[in-house]
């Protein structure tokens, strides 16, 4: 089944053709990433006006490179929600239309069911064993599921504040880093020491009077051994960089040097929780893998550290197959879509869709 599928959520202008969910034909993304660095965000205004005029051309490009003709598609997919309502909106627009125009079945995506499905892209589908935990850690989410082998998801826990991405990318704007903040963040950390400035806290989410008890570290030590239970798998990042914020007003000199090392303990907060509560999740609901996506999964100490720890429990780690299905695209729209297709068939008759800017999992 050849699926011709559109992204348009935040800032990403995207489309794609993909077979069976799996084989990525083509993939373009025109990115805003650039228009937007200006501003250190995403302004949706100004992305939904941009996507207006990238869509089009994209689809265009797609079918292009995937040297298919509308009239060999068999459906066309669209990311409905959440995401930003003007930027969905330039999406669903051009999606109902071709699907009106091409006479063929319009399949709406959650977009988080895409990230998911991002782990198919230009894989064998064989040799992925459900049920899985995903993380999904972007600039606009850090959500925890469980992906059942008859593909429905459950949230396991999301963030209750600042998305893992979107805590990259203000604490690279406290270093006097670019944007995005998490390659930013990433690079410079190289240069930090390992223990040259005191550990960053990490938000484990355990009641007040255990978290006293220990250093932040130490407490994930216990966690990972079953000494301590974890009360829920929420995130939350505002604690950290909040902290962030203090050391760098603490010390308005920073020199160079310690601003890598901050980086890295940054990195390092980071990494060890979004590791740590996937592994957590997949002992307790019995999962047969651990799978990464969204931007951050781009990140090397978060697989580092999440391998490492996997490794000694027997539980296969995967992300994406290359960089660009880790950051927002339509190929993992056009994967998701293949999957609601199979367990849907009410999606058969379908010719139009709305936004749906707080679309949840289940939807
Ligand atoms: O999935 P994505 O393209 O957009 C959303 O759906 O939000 O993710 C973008 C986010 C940005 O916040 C960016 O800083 C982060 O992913 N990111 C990274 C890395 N590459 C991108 N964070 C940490 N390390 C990276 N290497
Ligand atoms: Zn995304």
């Amino acid at each position: 089944m050849f699926i011709l599928a559109i992204e348009s959520s935040c800032d990403e202008s995207a489309a794609a053709v993909v077979r069976d969910g799996c084989e990525v034909l083509s993939s373009v993304i025109a990115s805003q990433a650039a228009l937007h660095a200006a501003t250190g965000g995403v302004v949706p205004e100004i992305a939904a006006r941009e996507h207006v005029g990238a869509i089009i051309p994209a689809v265009r490009q797609a079918l292009d490179f995937a040297n298919i003709s509308l009239a060999e598609i068999d459906a066309i997919a669209v990311t409905a929600g959440p995401g930003l309502a003007g930027s969905l909106l330039a999406g669903v627009v051009a999606a109902n239309s071709l699907a009106r125009f091409a006479d063929l079945p319009l399949i709406p995506v959650q977009h988080i069911h895409g990230h998911v499905r991002s782990i198919w892209l230009d894989r064998d589908p064989a040799e992925i064993q459900l049920p899985a935990v995903t993380l999904t850690a972007s600039g606009g989410h850090s959500e925890l599921v469980l992906l059942r082998p008859d593909g429905s998801l459950t949230e396991l826990g999301a963030t209750t504040d600042d998305a893992a991405g979107e805590a990259f990318d203000k604490a690279a704007r406290l270093l006097g880093l670019g944007y995005p903040g998490g390659p930013a963040i990433q690079e410079f950390a190289k240069q930090g020491r390992p223990g040259a400035v005191p550990t960053l806290p990490r938000a484990w989410g355990v009641p007040g009077d255990v978290a006293r008890n220990f250093d932040s570290a130490e407490l994930g030590v216990r966690l990972r051994a079953g000494r301590i239970a974890l009360p829920h798998f929420d995130f939350s990042f505002s604690g950290l960089k909040s902290e962030l914020r203090r050391r760098v007003a603490a010390n308005p000199d920073l020199s160079e040097q310690t601003k890598a090392d901050l980086a890295l303990a940054f990195q390092d907060a980071v990494a060890d929780v979004l590791a740590t509560k996937p592994i957590l999740a997949a002992q307790k609901f019995a999962a047969k893998e651990i799978h990464l996506a969204g931007g951050v999964s781009a990140n090397l100490a978060l697989r580092a550290r999440i391998s490492e720890l996997a490794e000694p429990l027997g539980l296969p780690v995967r992300w994406p197959a290359k960089l660009s299905y880790c950051t927002d695209n339509a190929a993992m729209v056009g994967a998701a879509a293949f999957f609601d297709f199979a367990r849907k068939p009410e999606l058969r008759s379908n010719r139009a869709t709305n936004i749906a800017p707080n679309l949840a999992l289940d939807f």
